[in-house]
């Protein structure tokens, strides 16, 4: 009830010329690491220099890290690239973080940033998209079933490497 309430009274930036996607640059990276620290209460600085150079512009082929942009800014980023071959699989595209301001919130961010993503991974000739994500997070299982994702045809495995 309090969601659709927040929706209503809100405009929705999808359909908004105010929200622009674009790849990030360095200078949006602050916002990318307060949004970050928002979301998991850790400030990893370090950890995203070395994403932005290796996803940012002038990174790998195939990798793609996005902002989105209400009123110039930042409220939101995406990040992924095509793994080829991997887990045996033709080149697929991954998305392996996405989050969104939780003040810009269920107004349509994700939904688009999740879409340029996928036009980008299509031009280079992808056709599947696939994610990891935590089994007991359901925000973020709720966004990406709405997207229209459903469990793939991989497991993730995982042990302790004793020291
Ligand atoms: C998941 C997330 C990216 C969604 O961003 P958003 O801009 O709010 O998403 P949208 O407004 O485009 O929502 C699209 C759909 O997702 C689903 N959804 C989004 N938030 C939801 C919520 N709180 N509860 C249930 N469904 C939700 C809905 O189906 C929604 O469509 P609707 O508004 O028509 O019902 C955002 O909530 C977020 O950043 N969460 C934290 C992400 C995270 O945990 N990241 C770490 C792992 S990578």
């Amino acid at each position: 009830m309090q969601r659709s309430q927040t929706v209503q009274t809100r405009t929705s930036p999808a359909n908004d010329e105010a929200l622009q996607i674009r790849p990030v640059r360095r200078g949006d990276l602050d916002q990318v690491i307060a949004i970050d620290a928002t979301v998991t209460g850790l400030e990893k600085r370090k950890y995203w220099l070395s994403v932005y150079r290796r996803y940012g512009a002038g990174g790998q082929p195939g990798a793609q890290f996005l902002v989105a942009l209400l009123d110039g800014r930042v409220v939101g980023f995406i990040i992924g690239e095509v793994r080829d071959w991997e887990f045996g699989s033709p080149p697929c595209g991954w998305v392996f973080a996405i989050d969104v301001d939780p003040n810009a919130r269920l107004g349509g961010v994700g939904t688009r940033l999740l879409q340029v993503i996928s036009d980008g991974f299509r031009r280079v000739g992808v056709r599947k998209l696939r994610t990891l994500l935590a089994r007991d997070n359901t925000l973020i299982l709720s966004f990406f079933r709405s997207q229209g994702m459903m469990a793939g045809p991989l497991i993730p495995l995982e042990m302790e490497l004793e020291g």
